[in-house]
């Protein structure tokens, strides 16, 4: 895969212009003559912004998982385990985490797993063409045994499916897998969506850990391509994962008042017939936090927050972002990939590839503000936690519409909104997963 990034001469520009405001803004700080200029201006500084909130907890990675004592390998493998992923990046990502854990449950070698994309992406992007193979198997030396390359008597057929997605609730790997493996000793396996692991023993859980949160780093042009996005934005700045796409807002049955013609007509294409709920279940629905921040809302809430508008805001999300202006009126300098990239470069880049940009350029910002609680979220949450960066916030939907519902607005929405977060970010809420990650008093 060949990724070229130009950077754009303007951005040059846009730093002087930056320093100039800094400048102007420094100056009218000091000037007497206005009062309320000097506190909108203290504001604008973030001094006693969400970030500067005092935390009690934090999640750091477990002591079990990177300080443990591993036990030998078992001497023998029960079989060849290849970990089949589907969907985005990050959910591809998720299932290969999983995936190790259950190989390593089973004693079981893994096989480079394989990354199906066409369907979502409309292209063919396999593990390696993202992620560094030799680093994933070097640091998973001790966790499990890794095969670069299948005996020649399996090698020749293809793995026994065994599909875990449809299965809900509690049931045992063991007990359902173990048999096929026994008896193929090739197989290839997509794990189940929510399986608790509280179960496993500690050196299946420790393998998960490693292979999901040390093991996995970008190729070497993705991330020398990311870096060079990473430079590129003026700092310091946030990451903000908007979710407002058509498909999205389709998807959560929600319906928004005020939305112009072109968004309505593009969230009815996506719709198929997944028609959006109507009266009091629309109503319940939106209190359980179903429904998808519009950029206005996000923009009002990060005001709530008090972050400051002249913050450097990139814009991590796909293609189709709608009402963004919502947003970008309020909040002056967001950043965009496309913004960034030149345009040839862009239109040549991968979905898979975009995603990754988005994943390390999230993964090494200041903070990142998600508006979602999606696998992306979930895992650059965590891969900030483990590097220890903890300006970390997931924007509350429910709150949101818990404190709309009651018909609170302006300072009165954005004071409960302020006191919600903060509540949140002082408890270290959801910047992390439990699974790895163990909670750490301050
Ligand atoms: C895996 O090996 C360990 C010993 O190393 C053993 O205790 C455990 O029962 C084995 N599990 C399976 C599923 O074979
Ligand atoms: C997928 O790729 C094929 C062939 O490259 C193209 O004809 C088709 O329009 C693409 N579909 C979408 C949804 O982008």
């Amino acid at each position: 895969m060949v990724v070229r990034i130009s950077v754009k001469p303007t951005l040059g520009i846009a730093v002087v212009a930056l320093s100039f405001s800094f400048l102007l803004l420094l100056f009218s700080f000091y000037s007497p003559s206005s009062q309320t200029l000097l506190s909108t201006t203290s504001q604008q500084l973030g001094e006693k912004g969400i970030w500067n909130v005092r935390r009690m907890f934090e999640w750091r990675p477990c002591k079990w998982w990177l300080q443990g004592h591993l036990p030998a390998l078992p001497a023998k493998s029960n079989g060849y385990i290849r970990v089949d992923c589907y969907g985005g990046l990050n959910q591809m990502r998720r299932d290969l985490c999983d995936g190790v854990g259950i190989a390593r449950l089973l004693n079981a070698t893994l096989v480079l797993p394989k990354f199906e994309v066409a369907a979502y992406w409309n292209e063919s992007s396999g593990f390696a063409d993202i992620f560094d193979v030799d680093h994933f198997i070097q640091q998973m030396n001790g966790f499990i045994r890794v095969a670069k390359e299948l005996p020649p008597e399996i090698a020749s057929k293809e793995p026994f499916h065994v599909d875990c997605r449809k299965r809900k609730g509690q049931f045992d790997y063991v007990e359902s897998v173990l048999p096929s493996l026994m008896e193929h000793q090739y197989i290839s396996i997509t794990p189940a969506m929510s399986q608790r692991r509280d179960r496993y023993p500690q050196y299946a859980k420790a393998a998960l850990c490693q292979a999901c949160y040390n093991a996995l780093r970008l190729t070497r042009s993705i991330e020398q391509k990311a870096a060079e996005l990473l430079e590129a934005m003026p700092k310091p700045f946030l990451s903000l994962h908007l979710r407002f796409e058509p498909d999205m807002v389709a998807y959560s049955q929600c319906e928004y008042a005020g939305l112009s013609p072109s968004s309505l007509k593009a969230i009815e294409e996506a719709q198929g017939d997944r028609k959006p709920w109507t009266g009091e279940l629309a109503q319940i629905w939106r209190k359980r936090g179903k429904c998808p921040l519009t950029p206005s809302e996000t923009a009002f809430i990060l005001q709530a927050l008090k972050i400051p508008t002249n913050t450097n805001i990139y814009l991590a999300a796909g293609d189709g972002l709608m009402e963004i202006e919502g947003l970008t009126s309020v909040y002056t300098n967001v950043v965009t990939k496309s913004s960034l990239l030149s345009g040839e470069d862009f239109r040549s880049m991968h979905g898979n590839t975009k995603a990754a940009l988005d994943y390390y350029v999230s993964v090494n910002s200041d903070s990142y503000v998600a508006t979602y609680f999606g696998n992306m979220d979930k895992m650059v949450a965590a891969m900030r936690a483990f590097k220890g960066l903890y300006k970390t916030l997931f924007l509350s939907r429910r709150a949101f519409a818990e404190f709309t519902s009651k018909d609170l607005k302006g300072e009165e929405l954005s004071q409960a909104l302020w006191e919600a977060h903060r509540d949140d970010f002082v408890m270290g809420k959801g910047s992390a997963l439990p699974d790895c990650f163990c909670e750490f008093k301050l």
